[in-house]
């Protein structure tokens, strides 16, 4: 019985503390100076937008010139690498073939972070360095279940062009080879962003 009761009876008290700290420190930052409330056409923020995209992302660790480099081995050998990681610096593509037109790198590493299966946390910005997209970036971070047919990606953010970016990427691998273990993987990354 109690332990139904309580709660009920402490939520108001406990939105109620949280409001009225919020609002205090909201007040006391735009006294401070340091924070104020804008209208959010002052940052022309008026129409969003969704852009599609389509690369491909090649992961090569093998070789004289790998762009993924191991920077913490799995301490121990089990079949899922549990706690490896790798930093990459890895190539952006239109097409399935290096040398199909460079939109760009993604930068970052993955982890594998599962005991079960081959899971790894990604954690990276893709840089563009071609056209209009050149200098702007977007950021992933998300889970990939490297087996799975289609893994999805959340985008977390992204600067330039790319400011309170959100939304995801739909990844499928490519091509893997099992001796090298290098990767070319499919990206359909979808942004809303202003
Ligand atoms: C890791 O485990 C596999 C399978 O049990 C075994 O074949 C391999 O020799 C082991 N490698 C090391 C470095 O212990
Ligand atoms: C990739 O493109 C290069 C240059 O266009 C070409 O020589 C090579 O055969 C292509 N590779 C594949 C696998 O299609
Ligand atoms: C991208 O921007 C950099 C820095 O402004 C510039 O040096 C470079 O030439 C640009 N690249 C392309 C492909 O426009
Ligand atoms: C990406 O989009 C293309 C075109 O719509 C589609 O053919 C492809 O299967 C998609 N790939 C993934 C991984 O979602």
């Amino acid at each position: 019985m109690a332990s139904t009761v309580l709660p009920i009876l402490a939520s108001p008290f406990i939105i109620f503390y949280l409001l009225s700290s919020f609002s205090t420190i909201l007040v006391t930052a735009e006294d401070q100076g340091y924070a104020k409330s804008l209208d959010p056409k002052l940052l022309r923020l008026e129409k969003q937008q969704l852009t599609r995209f389509h690369f491909y992302w090649h992961d090569i660790v093998s070789g004289s010139n790998p762009t993924a480099v191991l920077v913490v081995p799995a301490p121990s050998n089990t079949s899922t690498a549990f706690g490896l990681v790798r930093m990459f610096d890895d190539p952006l593509t239109v097409g399935t073939n290096m040398s199909s037109g460079l939109i760009g790198r993604a930068q970052g590493f993955y982890a594998s972070a599962s005991q079960k299966d081959l899971e790894l946390l990604m954690v990276m910005n893709f840089a563009f360095t071609d056209g209009k997209y050149n200098g702007s970036s977007i950021t992933i971070q998300g889970r990939n279940p490297v087996f799975d047919k289609v893994r999805e990606l959340p985008v977390i953010g992204g600067s330039g062009l790319f400011r309170f970016a959100s939304g995801y990427a739909e990844i499928r691998t490519h091509t893997f080879d099992i001796n090298t273990r290098d990767a070319v993987v499919e990206y359909n990354v979808s942004v809303l962003h202003y």
